[in-house]
């Protein structure tokens, strides 16, 4: 349980807020790069309206939404060679957001600029970062930098505030429940006479590990034992906002990012690897929305993920936390508050958070820990997902499964 004031110190992020001010400290995705093309498009990000363009050399920036000048908005402008022109009356800015023209002026004004951001791509998203200067870098993990892969990237905005999304990331026994019986509970009421049996078996054991980005979740299920990879891998939630899951040669980096206090973009970020394979590489990688609501409004639940977001957002726009009891097996959850509260001790005391990264030498590729062998059921799991997870709206599902079919004739070919 937290208080009133400690629930409102962890949870909101405008700026000057404790955990706005944290989170600032981290590269945050603003945009896919695909949806970045000749013209400005319009993004919010930690309760501030900004604009993400593409000037005319293919580098991406980052401005305020409102012109310094007379307040249009930003949107409504050009995107040129060496940055964002108002349409309104021309003036243009660079990436830093100082105004280099004013076309209707006889001198420039050297105190006109707008708040501009840091930004840079990496594997097929846009970053902003909003924090003080210097800026770390950009970290560079495996997932978004890996070769002879392919990669696609789902998204959706979720009705409620970011933190609940990462609480459930600590949480392992909802797996059992509500992607596991609750499921089942809805497909036979619903008349079906499916059953899902990979996500009901109970955890028997759960532990967490501090590690320097993160948390390391670790669980042994039923029937198994600390020998396997969900208990001696495990993997990691990434702080602040981002979960790794995966195996099987599916790696998905689940990223929330808070557009205000009560609305999260949810990244779904796939990337699929086969022993051996080479596929072609992706000039652009595919992204798609994933459907939360169905055509009568109501949220569908039929996959793993529509649970995970009909619970979160059903524990309210902010989860009110002087309001719930907590329970041993919350034990995740309490080590994640502690780092955060940590973690707010630190920039206040003048440190960098946890996971932040200086060091180019150690940025070429920042590895992460994921069992090989998800739940003992490695093939059974890859089927699971593609039915049961955000990754079946992908439009590349074909060219996957045929990445993957012929990596597995190839490596029979060779074991033979
Ligand atoms: S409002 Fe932008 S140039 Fe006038
Ligand atoms: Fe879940």
């Amino acid at each position: 349980m937290l208080s009133v004031e400690e629930n409102e110190r962890l949870t909101r992020v405008g700026p000057g807020t404790p955990t706005g001010e944290l989170l600032r400290r981290y590269w945050m995705p603003i945009a896919t790069s695909a949806e970045i093309g000749s013209r400005p498009v319009k993004k919010r990000l930690m309760c501030e309206d900004l604009i993400v363009f593409r000037d005319g050399n293919g580098k991406v920036g980052v401005v305020d939404r409102q012109c310094a000048h007379r307040r249009a908005d930003l949107s409504v402008a050009i995107c040129e060679k060496s940055g964002i022109r108002c349409g309104y009356h021309g003036w243009l800015y660079s990436h830093d957001g100082q105004c280099i023209e004013q076309p209707a002026e006889s001198r420039l004004n050297p105190q006109a600029r707008i708040k501009a951001y840091p930004a840079e791509e990496l594997g097929g998203l846009v970053f902003a970062y909003m924090g003080p200067k210097p800026a770390p870098l950009l970290p560079r993990f495996d997932l978004y930098v890996w070769d002879n892969v392919l990669r696609d990237i789902g998204h959706a905005m979720v009705d409620c505030n970011w933190l609940q999304a990462m609480e459930n990331s600590v949480d392992p026994h909802h797996v059992q429940w509500l992607h596991g019986h609750l499921l089942n509970y809805w497909l036979s009421t619903g008349g079906s006479t499916e059953q899902t049996r990979l996500f009901t078996r109970k955890n028997v054991k759960i532990g967490f590990d501090p590690f320097e980005y993160g948390i390391i979740k670790r669980r042994v299920l039923e029937g198994r034992t600390e020998v396997d990879d969900d208990w001696k891998i495990g993997h990691p939630v990434v702080f602040p906002i981002t979960l790794l899951v995966g195996g099987a040669g599916i790696h998905q980096l689940q990223i929330r990012v808070p557009i205000d206090d009560t609305n999260t973009w949810h990244i779904w970020y796939n990337v699929y690897r086969a022993e051996g394979a080479r596929p072609a590489k992706q000039t652009v990688i595919p992204s798609y929305e994933v459907p939360l609501f169905d055509a009568k409004g109501e949220r569908i639940v039929d996959f793993i993920d529509g649970q995970d977001v009909a619970v979160w957002a059903g524990q309210g726009p902010i989860a009110d936390r002087s309001k719930e009891m907590l329970a041993s097996s919350d034990v995740g959850i309490v080590m994640l508050r502690r780092m955060h509260k940590e973690q707010l001790e630190r920039i206040e005391a003048g440190l960098d958070p946890i996971g932040t990264v200086r060091d180019p030498a150690l940025n070429r590729c920042i590895e992460l820990p994921i069992e090989h062998n998800k739940l003992g059921e490695t093939s059974m799991f890859r089927a699971e997902l593609f039915k049961h997870q955000a990754i079946r709206h992908s439009p590349i599902v074909a060219e996957i499964n045929a990445m993957f079919d012929a990596a597995e004739r190839s490596n029979l070919v060779t074991a033979k």
